[in-house]
């Protein structure tokens, strides 16, 4: 099957990979309401029809924390990324480069930051608050001197919430011989992705993190490590604290209220991005495009509002821009999609979002990705949105 859009590169995903990684990428935490939402929400807001205006010129480009992007799209930290692909990062970090867009390690990638800004320009960074904070300095100083541009902090995993899928797949949860058994029978049962992953993708080890987790040989064993190393205890406090090591933007990920916004406009927050971590963490919370509109009412002159979370296509990004956000960040898009088949579809994809965006933007009589506003929706049956955009 030939990719026609981000759903068919979920199933070529889905088909590759072995059951364990398809589910981990697919899946979010508890009954997965938010997930659902996170898609349905953005699916419910109808855009504006314009015809007959000329829409010869149309300037894509955008402009966040200082660089210039061509389109307003980077890809999101996912992590265990080179476990879809061989040195999947690496792959992803390249298509993102060719396409214009930025790209953002995640602290739990397969590639390490050095080995990212080997094959592709540096990485945005992102960070979790880790209890020990030795090595959070150590991380945050390897960033900055490989001139990473931007670190995106992630706050809203100080403790991570129930996958069921994981349990169910035999991804966590089980003993060491069950997991070796279960991992043993996707190899033979997905030959493509194991010659990909054994022949060219090792060592699967979770590069950043690995000279803190000595010992260890299973990706499994590094996420237990990391899991246990989500400090609870963080507040607005500690980026005064990451201040004193990182003086580059720190754009903070997993807001959903507006208070909490103000709170990191006051902690000198350069950027955030309005997410739920793909419907990952907390079930039931609203999803990221209904909570983007307060968000930006309250602090989007102060510092650029981002959001992630259900965007599937180049009109979900318009919707998005309409409602405030400088740009989005794709989380499963790219993670299909390099599931689907590397680098290549990763670009292909991203080909894919850009003429969908460029086709939303002539159709709705929008000649600048910068100047995108409200005025461009015709409709939005989500109430929780409505409500604000009217506002
Ligand atoms: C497989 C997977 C792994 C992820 N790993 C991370 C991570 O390591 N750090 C992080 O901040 N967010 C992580 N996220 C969340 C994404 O950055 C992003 O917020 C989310 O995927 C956006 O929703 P979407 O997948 O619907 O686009 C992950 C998401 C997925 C799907």
């Amino acid at each position: 099957m030939r990719a026609a859009s981000v759903s068919d590169f979920r199933e070529l995903a889905r088909r590759r990979l072995p059951r364990i990684f398809f589910e981990y990428i697919d899946g979010g935490s508890y009954a997965e309401e938010t997930l659902r939402r996170n898609v349905a929400d953005l699916e419910a807001i109808a855009l504006r029809q314009r015809v007959m205006r000329d829409m010869t010129e149309l300037d894509m480009g955008v402009e966040v924390f200082g660089q210039k992007l061509s389109m307003p799209v980077g890809l999101a930290p996912v992590g265990m990324s080179g476990m879809y692909a061989a040195r999947g990062e690496v792959q992803a970090a390249r298509a993102a480069q060719a396409a214009g867009i930025p790209f953002c390690l995640s602290t739990v990638g397969v590639c390490s930051l050095e080995e990212v800004t080997q094959g592709a320009q540096a990485p945005w960074f992102q960070l979790y608050m880790l209890k020990d904070r030795g090595f959070m300095r150590e991380l945050l100083g390897r960033a900055k001197d490989l001139g990473s541009p931007v670190l995106v902090f992630t706050v809203d995993l100080p403790v991570p919430g129930a996958r069921y899928r994981d349990v169910r797949s035999g991804f966590t949860g089980g003993t060491a011989l069950q997991a070796a058994l279960t991992q043993a029978w996707d190899g033979v049962t997905h030959p493509s992705w194991t010659w990909d992953l054994f022949t060219r993708g090792k060592p699967h080890t979770l590069g950043t993190v690995a000279s803190a987790v000595q010992g260890s040989r299973r990706v499994t064993d590094f996420l237990s490590w990391i899991s246990r190393n989500f400090d609870r205890s963080v507040t607005w406090k500690d980026l005064d604290w990451v201040r004193e090591t990182w003086d580059g933007p720190i754009v903070v990920k997993g807001v959903l209220d507006a208070e909490d916004a103000r709170d990191a406009v006051k902690a000198g927050a350069q950027g955030l991005v309005v997410s739920n971590h793909g419907g990952r963490q907390l079930d039931g919370v609203r999803s990221s495009i209904s909570a983007l509109p307060r968000i930006v009412d309250a602090v989007g002159d102060d510092l650029e509002v981002l959001m992630d979370g259900g965007v599937r296509s180049g009109l979900d990004v318009l919707k998005a821009l309409s409602l405030g956000a400088k740009a989005v960040l794709l989380g499963r898009a790219w993670a299909y999609a390099l599931g689907a088949g590397g680098e290549a579809q990763v670009t292909r994809m991203l080909n894919i979002i850009r003429s969908e965006l460029a086709v939303a933007m002539i159709l709705t009589g929008c000649r600048s990705a910068r100047a995108a506003g409200r005025e461009l929706l015709d409709g939005i049956d989500v109430p929780s949105v409505a409500n604000r955009a009217r506002s």
